[in-house]
């Protein structure tokens, strides 16, 4: 299944290189039938922590205000071996392995977007992270969801960013983690506002409560994370990222995933509930939700394929062989990606499916 999930992200990847070239063909809908997770939330309810944690990794710029002002659509790769670095579509062949550089390359990047303002852009930021410690997921950072705007925003910022964070969590193959900090009563909040909107049933939304730590002496979460207070599909799952002290102090993922994990094991409140919370935790269940999901729509991707290949075939004799040109190189690559993916079904399907071919 493992090669499976990778596979999926190589053809995003090729999918959304072409659509970038300005390519017309099927591809795009191709994409857009693989699942995605999205993070949506108030503005610093822990979003890009809780993204960070679950990669493992200090790469995205965080803090109070906002930060985050383009979708970042991350791929993280599992690799066997080796040193982990980080790809950007924008920069296509230069390695980061510094990922200080990388979060710094990120606010570059959206400030050649939107300026240096307070602005945002709904032009997605690609980046890929190639690491032995990760496992094979798509992921995608989001601007906060705001009530105001601030100085130096449009008056329209506050649906703007509304309209942007529901393209991507309102297509059916997006998986929604729904961020609500625990400091905030539940019934203020944006993410589960948002997503019940998109998904009424919660059958594709995860609830992630952030700032456990942070609420006020006496309270707890337990009614919350125990499901009674506000029941989803799936069980909520508590996590403590880095505060900004610890961040300002360069706390780093591994002591902050040890001290979470302790955090919770030693609560007297949570203890019972500490199997299943953290962000180790969600990291696992994610994973194991998405394989589940992909191999549900192995038949509808498998034709989609070789849907994909016929009309690329068909493509590439007009625009004849051998292919010169940079647009049909990555028809042909595609192409590739494509039959050894229709391949990996046939293997994952042999004897298991009973229906006919669309
Ligand atoms: P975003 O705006 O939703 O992406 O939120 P950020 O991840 O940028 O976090 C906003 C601020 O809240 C940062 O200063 C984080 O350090 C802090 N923060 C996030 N999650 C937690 C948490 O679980 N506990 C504590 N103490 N602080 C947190
Ligand atoms: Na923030
Ligand atoms: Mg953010």
């Amino acid at each position: 299944m493992e090669n499976l999930i990778s596979l999926v992200n190589k053809i995003q990847r090729a999918c959304t290189a072409l659509g970038d070239h300005g390519e017309e063909n099927s591809l795009p809908t191709l994409w857009e039938a693989l699942p995605s997770i999205a993070v949506v939330g108030g503005q610093s309810s822990g979003k890009s922590s809780v993204l960070e944690s679950i990669v493992g990794k200090d790469f995205l710029p965080r803090g109070a205000g906002i930060v985050t002002r383009r979708p970042l659509v991350l791929q993280l790769h599992k690799i066997d071996e080796g040193r982990e670095y980080a790809e950007f579509m924008h920069l296509p062949r230069k390695k980061f392995t510094d990922f200080a550089a990388v979060r710094k390359e990120i606010s570059d990047e959206t400030d050649r977007e939107t300026g240096r303002s307070k602005q945002i852009s709904s032009v997605p930021i690609h980046l890929s992270i190639y690491s032995p410690n990760v496992v094979n997921l798509t992921l995608v950072d989001l601007p906060g969801l705001t009530k105001v705007a601030v100085e130096g925003q449009p008056e329209s910022i506050v649906q703007d960013i509304e309209n942007m964070v529901r393209s991507f969590i309102e297509k059916p193959n997006c998986i929604i983690l729904a961020i609500s900090p625990a400091n905030q009563d539940l019934a203020t909040s944006d993410a589960i506002k948002i997503s019940r909107e998109v998904d009424p049933r919660g059958e594709r939304t995860f609830g992630v409560l952030t700032k456990i730590d942070l609420m006020d002496k006496g309270t707890n979460a337990v009614d919350i994370l125990e499901g009674k207070s506000y029941k989803l599909q799936f069980p909520w799952i508590g996590v403590v990222n880095r505060s900004q002290a610890d961040i300002n102090k360069s706390v780093d993922m591994i002591a902050a995933r040890r001290r979470e994990r302790e955090y919770f094991q030693t609560s007297p409140e949570y203890g019972h509930l500490a199997s299943r919370m953290g962000s180790e935790h969600l990291g696992k269940m994610l994973s194991k939700h998405l394989e589940q999901v992909i191999k549900s729509r192995i038949p509808g991707l498998q034709s989609l394929i070789s849907k994909t290949i016929n009309e690329l075939e068909t493509e590439l004799s007009r625009l004849g062989r051998p292919v010169a040109t940079d647009a049909g190189g990555k028809l042909y690559m595609i192409m590739e990606i494509c039959r050894s993916f229709d391949q990996i079904f046939k293997e994952h399907l042999d004897g298991t499916r009973s229906g006919g071919d669309k």
